[in-house]
């Protein structure tokens, strides 16, 4: 701007501050304050607020802008204050001494010495220049609504502006979230999370125990429910288990074929051992099962082996593949959850063999392997899937109400 200008402005500033303070005392029937409402002002819905040196010049920045209809203006302090809408019957002013309100309307012709001929497009601002003026994106509009986010909190809507969003709901984060204008004129942020682990869930509310809850592990995308139980939350590390309502055994016997008949006996192998599962650990964030987690085996003979995998001892000729006893059944029905339907099983160890192998259905694998001593394992990780044709009932695991932690909100 050329100095000429500024030293005009200066003087159309200096009069209207006079005859806004003059204006309480007499009836100034002044054209530039003709249509501005003293000592009222528009609450919410703004654009942008600054400090501007005048009443003109925050109604020069209203008038450039596409999105502003009207602003405040604080004579004491110079806040400036656009706004999107127009007070009327639904949206009133509200009493500010000090203030001024004016509808951009009214002010376009009397501003707009520059950009007067240019229609910018909505979030734009007009920029007055010696090579004719420029339509530039400056903002955002209204932020967005936000899943699990109550309505924003946000002082403007133009680039580098804030809006904040407070998250609730059954089994959502409490947290504060925040969205900001980026110079693309889009808002980008973080949405409202929901409880993906039982970590999650002692994070949430410190007095929650032991039991079966829904999560939303991020192995799906933070959005489908799975039901776990978890353990140790009231410990410093809790798990996640998946309670397993059907059969999932493991049996690795301590039986030696001999001779060329193949004829079995009972050796006395520590090594040996049968344990149902009755649940399984997993790690939420991949899903994947942690096979050499025995806090809820039960152990029945020998000792634990690995879930999911069948060995033996057994053909130590190597010709008696045949009688091979290692076995494994997993059963996930009822969990809601199916073993990857890529996982594959593969022979390993000395003289294995795979007697048996049944993927019959989604629910159940079943293998009968050994060797000497070897077997068949799962290729792991060893990961869970969404079972899309079992649907657990609401009622049979809580889902979580957070407690809001001032210190949890991430920026
Ligand atoms: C006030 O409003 C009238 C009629 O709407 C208009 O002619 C006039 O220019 C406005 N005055 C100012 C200062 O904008
Ligand atoms: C979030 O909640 C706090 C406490 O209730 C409140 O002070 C704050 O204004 C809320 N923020 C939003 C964005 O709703
Ligand atoms: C698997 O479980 C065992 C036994 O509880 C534990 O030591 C190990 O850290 C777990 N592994 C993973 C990846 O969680
Ligand atoms: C299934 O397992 C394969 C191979 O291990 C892996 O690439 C894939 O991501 C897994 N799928 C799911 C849904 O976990
Ligand atoms: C596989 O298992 C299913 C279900 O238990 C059973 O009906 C089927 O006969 C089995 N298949 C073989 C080849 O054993
Ligand atoms: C189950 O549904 C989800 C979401 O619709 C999908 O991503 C997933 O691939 C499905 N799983 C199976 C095993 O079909
Ligand atoms: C609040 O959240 C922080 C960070 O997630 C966590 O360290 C702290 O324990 C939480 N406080 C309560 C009372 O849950």
């Amino acid at each position: 701007m050329e100095v000429a200008q500024y030293f005009m402005l200066g003087i159309i500033l200096m009069l209207n501050i006079q005859i806004i303070v003059h204006t309480h005392l007499v009836c100034t029937d002044n054209s530039l304050l003709h249509n501005a409402t003293i000592d009222q002002m528009l609450p919410n819905h703004k654009i942008q607020s600054f400090t501007a040196p005048g009443l003109m010049i925050c109604a020069r920045e209203c008038v450039y802008q596409t999105n502003c209809l009207s602003f405040n203006f604080d004579i004491e302090s110079g806040q400036c204050e656009l706004t999107r809408v127009v007070a009327g019957p639904s949206i009133p002013l509200v009493s500010k001494t000090g203030y001024v309100y004016a509808v951009k309307s009214d002010w376009v012709t009397t501003i707009a010495e520059k950009c007067t001929h240019v229609n910018c497009a909505p979030n734009h601002i007009c920029v007055p220049s010696k090579t004719g003026d420029m339509c530039v994106l400056n903002d955002c509009g209204i932020p967005p609504v936000v899943e699990f986010g109550s309505s924003p909190e946000y002082r403007g809507t133009v680039f580098g502006y804030k809006a904040t969003y407070n998250c609730s709901g059954i089994g959502v984060k409490a947290e504060i979230v925040t969205f900001i204008c980026s110079d693309k004129g889009i808002w980008e942020g973080q949405h409202c999370r929901r409880v993906s682990s039982c970590k999650d869930i002692q994070d949430c509310d410190s007095s929650y125990v032991d039991g079966e809850y829904w999560i939303y592990p991020n192995a799906f995308g933070n959005d489908e429910r799975v039901k776990v139980y978890c353990h140790g939350l009231t410990t410093d590390s809790p798990t996640d288990y998946i309670t397993l309502p059907k059969e999932n055994r493991i049996l690795w016997p301590p039986m030696k074929a001999i001779g060329y008949d193949c004829d079995l006996v009972t050796t006395d192998r520590t090594d040996s051992g049968e344990s149902v599962f009755d649940t399984i650990r997993i790690t939420t964030s991949n899903m994947a099962i942690n096979q050499s987690d025995y806090q809820f085996a039960r152990l029945l003979s020998g000792i634990n082996h690995e879930y999911g995998n069948a060995r033996d001892c057994s053909n130590s000729n190597g010709i008696c593949g045949h009688v091979v006893m290692g076995y494994a059944k997993i059963d996930t029905g009822q969990t809601g959850l199916i073993i990857n339907r890529t996982a594959v099983w593969r022979n390993n160890g000395h003289t294995f063999g795979m007697k048996y192998f049944n993927r019959s259905s989604d629910h159940v694998i079943e293998a009968v392997c050994g060797g000497w001593c070897g077997g068949c394992y799962a290729e792991t990780p060893l990961t869970l899937e969404l079972d899309n044709s079992t649907i657990l009932p609401d009622g049979s695991a809580t889902g979580v109400t957070c407690r809001f932690n001032y210190s949890s909100g991430y920026m």
